[in-house]
C-alpha cells in the first residue's frame, strides 16, 4: 500500500476507538487481524485488508439522524432512508470513513459498503470478500457452525461467502425479519455461480 501505512493505521485506530464502545472497537481490531490472515491466504495486500477491517464498523454507533443527514449530504438514493442501522452502517458508513478518516481508497470504501449486504460474485473483489468473511469469522465469534465456516473459508473464500450469505438469510427469515433485496440477489447469484 503506502510507505506511511503504520501512521495511517494508527491514526485510524485512534478515531475508531473514539467513536465506538469498547466491545465494538475490540471487534474491529479482531476483524483487522482476521482480514490479514485471509489476505495472506488469498494473495491480497495485507495492509489494505488490515485498514479495511479496522474501519469497517466505524459508523456503527451513529444516530439515525446522522445517517439520514449523510444520505442527503452524499446524495445517496433516498430509498435508503427506509432501512436502518444494519444496512446504513455499511452503505452510508463508507461516507463517514471517507469524510472523517480521509480514507479515499475506493476499494476500501466498497468493502465497507458491501460488508453488511454482500454483493454479486462478479461485483465482489477479493478485498470485499475478505472483509465480509473477517467480520463473520473473527476470533470473538462463537456462533454454532463458526468452526465449520472458518474451515470452509480457509479452503475457498468463495465458498465461505456463500456459507455466510445462506446462513444469514436463513437466520433472518427464521426470525421473521426483513431482508435487504441486495442480500437476496447476492444469495441467488452465488447459488447459481457455485453450482457450475
Ligand atoms: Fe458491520
Ligand atoms: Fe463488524
Amino acid at each position: 500500500m503506502t510507505e506511511n501505512f503504520e501512521e495511517i493505521y494508527q491514526a485510524a485506530k485512534k478515531q475508531v476507538k473514539a467513536h465506538l464502545s469498547t466491545h465494538r472497537y475490540e471487534h474491529c481490531l479482531r476483524v483487522s487481524d482476521y482480514a490479514v490472515k485471509l489476505a495472506k491466504q488469498n494473495n491480497l495486500d495485507e495492509q489494505q485488508a488490515a485498514l479495511a477491517g479496522l474501519v469497517h464498523d466505524y459508523a456503527k454507533e451513529r444516530s439515525e439522524a446522522d445517517f439520514l443527514e449523510k444520505i442527503d449530504e452524499a446524495k445517496l438514493p433516498k430509498s435508503l432512508k427506509a432501512w436502518g442501522n444494519p444496512i446504513w452502517h455499511g452503505v452510508v458508513g463508507a461516507e463517514f470513513v471517507k469524510d472523517e478518516l480521509g480514507i479515499e481508497d475506493p476499494e476500501i470504501l466498497q468493502a465497507i459498503r458491501l460488508h453488511t449486504t454482500g454483493g454479486l460474485h462478479d461485483e465482489m473483489t477479493t478485498l470485499d470478500k475478505v472483509v465480509f468473511m473477517a467480520d463473520y469469522l473473527e476470533e470473538g465469534r462463537h456462533f454454532p457452525g463458526v468452526k465449520e465456516a472458518r474451515a470452509i473459508t480457509e479452503k475457498s473464500l468463495d465458498r465461505g461467502v456463500f456459507y455466510q450469505l445462506s446462513h444469514t438469510l436463513a437466520f433472518l427469515a427464521d426470525k421473521g425479519q426483513v431482508i435487504y433485496p441486495k442480500t437476496f440477489d447476492a444469495y441467488n447469484d452465488w447459488a447459481n455461480y457455485l453450482k457450475k
